[in-house]
């Protein structure tokens, strides 16, 4: 149990962690001292590492948490609520994420390939706006997963 909750913990830390350096920190800053052109590649250049990493935390994510149900915990039957919860919380977080991966995330990459600044900056408004809701998603899904084992039934 102790391998796997420390795999879940680092991966869900990373994603969230991430999440809240990215939009609370980066964003205000760049939007504060660069211009529009210089931002959208900087972002082009941020979002293409993080994402190819947020694939890494989910699977980590995904394994650890069934790894931990199943061998540890007693299977779906047995769950605490805070587990129940998190699982659907963190799932309602996956298919955020892929609605930004396959959606904005690729009409922004191919503005920013035609140099219309623009069309790109729309497109980024739009994967700001599910980032802040997976970042506060993200933090309550931590809580739940930390605190839940003092509360839950
Ligand atoms: C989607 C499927 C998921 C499953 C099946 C799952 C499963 C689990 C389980 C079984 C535990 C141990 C609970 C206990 O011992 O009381 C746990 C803990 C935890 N989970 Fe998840 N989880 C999932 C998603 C997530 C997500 C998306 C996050 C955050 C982004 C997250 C964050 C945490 C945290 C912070 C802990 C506490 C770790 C610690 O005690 O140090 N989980 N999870």
């Amino acid at each position: 149990m102790g391998l796997w909750i420390g795999v879940h913990l680092l991966a869900a830390a990373f994603w969230v962690g991430g999440m809240y350096f990215a939009h609370r920190c980066l964003r205000p800053a760049a939007e504060l001292h660069l211009t529009p052109p210089l931002r959208l590649v900087l972002w082009r250049g941020v979002l293409r590492r993080f994402f190819s990493r947020v694939w890494m935390a989910i699977a980590a994510l995904l394994i650890s948490g069934y790894m931990m149900v199943f061998i540890y915990l007693g299977g779906f039957a047995n769950l605490g609520l805070h587990v129940n919860l998190m699982q659907a919380l963190g799932w309602l977080m996956i298919g955020l994420y892929l609605h930004i991966y396959f959606g904005p995330y690729r009409p922004f990459k191919a503005a920013l390939n035609e140099k219309d600044f623009a069309a790109a900056g729309v497109q980024l408004a739009k994967i700001r706006k599910i980032v802040g809701i997976n970042l506060v998603l993200g933090l309550v899904t931590m809580l739940l997963g930390a605190t839940g084992r003092y509360w839950a039934f």
